[in-house]
This record gives C-alpha cells, sequence and structure tokens, in this order.
C-alpha cells in the first residue's frame, strides 16, 4: 500500500473526538452489546459524527451519520486498514492474499480476480438450482411442526452459495464449516470469545474437515471431475496475485472456502429477517404469494426481471434497511486524519456504523417502522443519494457479493412462499435481534410449517 504516497493533509491541533460518558470499568460496554443501534443513535444526537467509546478495555472513535458514510466511501484503502481486523483470521487459514484482510492495490487485484465469480450474472444459470434446493428443503418440514429459522436458511443458503459459486455440495461439512468460521469470527475478529478456543479438538477437528473439504473442491476443479461453467475456483485457479506469482496452495484452499463462509451468517440471517417480517405483515404475505404464485408459475425468471416483482423485492431491500446485519464496521487507522473537527490518530480502532442512516428519519420516516411502500415511486427512499443506503458497508470492501445476496435472497424466500405456507407462533411474537457474531434474529426464533402447498 502506497501510504507514504499520499497528499491527504490533517491538523494535529484538532480536539479528539468527544468521549460518550460510561460505567466505571465496563464503560459503554453494556449499551454497545445490548442496543448498538439505539446507543449509536443516542451518541450521535448528542455527540455528533464522531465520539469516542470504551466497551470493558477496548476503545473505538465511532463515526456516524450521512457524512460519515460518504467519508467512508471515498477512502482509496489509504486512511484505513482491513488487516487490524481479518489479519490473523486470513494468518489462521495461512493466506497472504485473503480478500478481506487485504489492504491497497493488492486488494484491489484480488477483487478483480472474484468479481465475475461472485458477480449477479455469474450464478444466474444456477437459479434452477436455488429453488430446487429450496423446495427440497421446505419439503422436508412436516406441516404443523416448528422450524428453528437460523439453522435451516443457514443450511439453505450455504448449500445454495457452494452449489452456485463452486458446483459443489457441502451439506456433509456443514456442522465442520459453521464451527470453523463462528469460532474464527468470534475469537479473532469481535474477540468475544477466548484464544482458548482455538486449541479446543472441536475447532481443530472442524478447521481439518473444512481444508480437507476446500481440497476436494480445489482438486475437482483441478482436473475438471465435474462438468460445468467456469466458476469462482476456476477463476482462482487461473489467477496470479499483486506480483505476478501464482497463488500459494493456502491462498486457493482460503478463497474456495470463502463462498460456504459468504451467506452462513449474512444472508441467512437477513433471510431470518425477512421471513418474521413478511409472516408479521399479512397483508405484505399475500401481495407477495400472488407474484410469486403468477411470477414463477413457468420456472424462475430471469435475474433482470425479480425486481418487476414489486413487493418481494420492497421486502428484501426493507428488511435489509430495517434490519441490518452489517450495521457497523470496524476499521484500523493507517494515517492520522480529520473529521467532522476532530483529530484521530494513526493506530487508533474505528467503527464506521454504516447502517446508522438507515434509522434517520430525515432519510427514513417513521423509521423503525417495516414499510414496503418506501421503495415505490414516487418515494424510493433507498434512491435518494450515495451513502444513505448502506446495508453492505461503503468502500474498497463494500460487498462483492451484494448482486448475489439480493437475487439469492428474491428467489429463495419467493420459492419458499409458494411452496409451504408459514406462520409465526403467536401473531404478536416480536422477534428479538442476537449478535451471533453479527445482529441476526435470536437463534430460538421458530417458525410454524402450517402445510404444503399444492402449486
Ligand atoms: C445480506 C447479505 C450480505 C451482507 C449484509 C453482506 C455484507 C458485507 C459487508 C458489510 C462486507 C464488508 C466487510 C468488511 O470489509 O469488514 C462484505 C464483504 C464481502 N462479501 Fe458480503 N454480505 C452479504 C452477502 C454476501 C454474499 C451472498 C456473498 C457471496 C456470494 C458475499 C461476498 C462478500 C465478499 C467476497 C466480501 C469481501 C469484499 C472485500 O473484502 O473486498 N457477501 N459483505
Amino acid at each position: 500500500m502506497s501510504l507514504t504516497e499520499t497528499t491527504y493533509e490533517f491538523n494535529k491541533q484538532l480536539p479528539a473526538p468527544p468521549r460518550v460518558p460510561g460505567l466505571p470499568l465496563l464503560g459503554n460496554a453494556l449499551d454497545f452489546l445490548n442496543r448498538p443501534i439505539e446507543f449509536f443513535l443516542e451518541s450521535y444526537h448528542k455527540f455528533g459524527p464522531i465520539f469516542r467509546i470504551t466497551a470493558a478495555n477496548q476503545k473505538f472513535v465511532v463515526m456516524a451519520g450521512l457524512e460519515a458514510n460518504r467519508f467512508m466511501a471515498q477512502d482509496k484503502d489509504e486512511i484505513f486498514t482491513s488487516e487490524s481486523l481479518f489479519g490473523e483470521f486470513a494468518a489462521q487459514m495461512g493466506s497472504r492474499n485473503f480478500l478481506v484482510a487485504q489492504d491497497g492495490a493488492p486488494h484491489r487485484h484480488m477483487r478483480k480476480v472474484m468479481q465475475r465469480g461472485y458477480s449477479k450474472s455469474g450464478i444466474a444459470p444456477k437459479l434452477d438450482d436455488f429453488v430446487r434446493l429450496t423446495t427440497d428443503f421446505t419439503h422436508a418440514w412436516q406441516p404443523g411442526t416448528l422450524i428453528y429459522a437460523r439453522d435451516q436458511f443457514q443450511r439453505l443458503v450455504t448449500e445454495q452459495l457452494g452449489t452456485g459459486l463452486t458446483n459443489h455440495s457441502s451439506k456433509e461439512h456443514f456442522e465442520a464449516i459453521r464451527i470453523y468460521l463462528g469460532t474464527l469470527l468470534n475469537v479473532l475478529v469481535i474477540k468475544r470469545q477466548p484464544r482458548l478456543m482455538l486449541s479446543l479438538p472441536k475447532y481443530k477437528n472442524a478447521k481439518k474437515k473444512v481444508m480437507e473439504f476446500a481440497k476436494l473442491v480445489l482438486e475437482e476443479h483441478r482436473h475438471n471431475v465435474i462438468e460445468h461453467e467456469p466458476d469462482l475456483v476456476d477463476d482462482l485457479l487461473a489467477a496470479k496475485d499483486w506480483n505476478g506469482d501464482s497463488l500459494t496452495e493456502d491462498d486457493l484452499l482460503a478463497a474456495t472456502i470463502g463462498p460456504f463462509f459468504a451467506g452462513m451468517d449474512t444472508v441467512a440471517n437477513t433471510m431470518g429477517f425477512m421471513v418474521y417480517a413478511i409472516l408479521k405483515h399479512p397483508e405484505v404475505y399475500e401481495a407477495i404469494q400472488k407474484e410469486v404464485d403468477e411470477g414463477f408459475a413457468d420456472g424462475v425468471p430471469p435475474y433482470q426481471d425479480l425486481p418487476k416483482m414489486q413487493n418481494l423485492y420492497a421486502a428484501t431491500i426493507e428488511t435489509l434497511r430495517r434490519y441490518p446485519v452489517a450495521p457497523f464496521t470496524p476499521r484500523g487507522v493507517a494515517k492520522d486524519f480529520d473529521f467532522a473537527g476532530h483529530h484521530v490518530k494513526a493506530g487508533e480502532e474505528v467503527i464506521f456504523a454504516n447502517g446508522l442512516t438507515h434509522f434517520l428519519p430525515e432519510f427514513f420516516p417513521d423509521p423503525w417502522k417495516f414499510d414496503v411502500n418506501r421503495y415505490i415511486a414516487p418515494r424510493k427512499e433507498h434512491k435518494q443519494g450515495q451513502g444513505i443506503f448502506a446495508p453492505y458497508t461503503l468502500g474498497p470492501h463494500t460487498c462483492l457479493g451484494a448482486g448475489v445476496a439480493e437475487v439469492q435472497l428474491m428467489v429463495t424466500v419467493g420459492a419458499m412462499l409458494r411452496a409451504v405456507r408459514l406462520e409465526l407462533t403467536h401473531p404478536n411474537y416480536e422477534i428479538k435481534t442476537k449478535l451471533m457474531p453479527i445482529p441476526g434474529p435470536d437463534p430460538k426464533f421458530k417458525i410454524r410449517v402450517v402445510e404444503h402447498r399444492k402449486i
């Protein structure tokens, strides 16, 4: 990264960001862990778009609001670093070219390598598989029983992405992948579990199984065992790193397992919230049911046509806004900078509250209300300007699979509501959000399967 070449100017005389008062020893830990969005909103209104918090022994500078989002969007990998967040994760996988942990030109290079494999046009030929897998899953749910949404959606989403992006099922390896990813994120990224977890047999066995699985997927691609259109793994095998060298075996293994990690928490959690919100709003449920019964009658429409199912599309976007699963983006500070009259030093840790704009009434009136009509003309509240709707964060690391995620959510929830009739355990049920490790529906959230529909 060319930090020495940057001409960005700053003024060390400016004051440090104001500190949000907290409890002795714990600081702001309880508010941060239990009600992060509400806490950041209150602090934003009281202290402005930049403030400092402490959570036990960790210190963060928080940046929030539209200007903060735009500041993050224009960073060219000069001020902020992802290495400090994901570096240890990459090291555990033995990879020096691990996308989320890279900065600067090497990062931009690897993004280009993976762009096609992670694009929605790349998964377009796989949408029938997405529907088939959804139907297989839902038909295994017995009428009258309750399903655990998080568990089922994690399995389904991971199977779809493996099939779609690597032409490989992960069913047999699902538990190992879930344990491996969950432990790495909890211990090394959000640091809420002790390092000891990395020496336990449960983690070590899972790691071994996941790596063996990645090796199998890689070898099958090397030897063209399964006939398929070129996919992400083929692109990785053909790629060079930023220095022009072939990727190492560890780089290849780490990148091959990426699609099996990518939706496990993000898409599955969003799907949980989306199905909850639809069941909670019977008029939205009925409208989507009608749309998908007609729209999917002759097979899945091309992905470009999915947004024409207005209610299905709006429910997807509104879920991403109202229930953002990535509302915050932690970053290291690689270089001093000024923001909103305050100075931040290199070496500090910043949390961008990229999802906070979703809850500002000047952009989304009555922001806590789930309202699909926001996205229908003339309102179109998600298209008001850059940085207002930011469920995938902003800047150089903005989600590479955002297009895939939206297509996957629409196709899967659409196919699910065609295949089965679902309901909440009680019409007054209110979902709780838990950090696991990112915000998601309470793992105890259950949905009742009323019937298999005759379609
Ligand atoms: C609702 C679903 C999703 C959400 C909210 C989401 C959110 C995010 C966010 C916030 C980041 C940036 C992380 C950081 O820099 O710290 C990210 C990165 C990434 N996401 Fe997603 N994601 C979703 C689904 C997906 C899917 C389905 C895929 C793959 C098909 C995917 C692939 C990626 C990749 C490869 C990166 C790394 C980009 C980079 O470091 O340059 N994501 N995602």
